[in-house]
């Protein structure tokens, strides 16, 4: 269980930053929308990270939670450092965000699977505020630029 958490600590981590390079490089004619909302995905984030990162503790572990260990850690794709453009931005959140949800519906069954229900209501949190994230991003694709 441990082990499980920190990969998502490591995961979380760095997408919150993906989303906050999001919100600092983002330009175009939705720029205010996009800024605001990518500082509110990672806004959201910071709540799991905590969760996640303090129930592994509480199980006896050590959070894994300095960047070298993330960067070390991590299984989403790098975010590129050239992106500007809203839809560039939504396209690789979205994504990240994806594969992070993904990842944490995967852990519900994981931790179930070794009766650990607490941890398994934890990813149910984590998996239930991602998706709406995921939603709020990508809502973001029909917008004209
Ligand atoms: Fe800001």
């Amino acid at each position: 269980m441990i082990d499980l958490l920190n990969h998502h600590l490591a995961d979380i981590l760095d997408l919150g930053l993906q989303a906050k390079q999001a919100h600092w490089n983002v330009k175009g004619p939705n720029f205010i929308a996009l800024h605001e909302l990518f500082d509110k995905v990672a806004e959201e984030l910071e709540e799991f990270t905590d969760d996640i990162a303090e129930r592994a503790v509480e199980l006896g572990g050590v959070a894994q939670g300095t960047i070298q260990a993330v960067s070390k850690n991590s299984r989403l794709k790098a975010y590129p450092l050239d992106l500007a453009s809203g839809k560039g931005h939504i396209a690789r959140l979205s994504g990240a965000l994806a594969r992070f949800g993904a990842s944490a519906r995967a852990a519900i069954d994981t931790a179930a699977r070794f009766s650990d229900a607490d941890t398994a209501d934890l990813f149910t949190g984590v998996s239930r505020g991602v998706d709406k994230l995921l939603w709020m991003v990508e809502a973001h694709t029909q917008a004209k630029e």
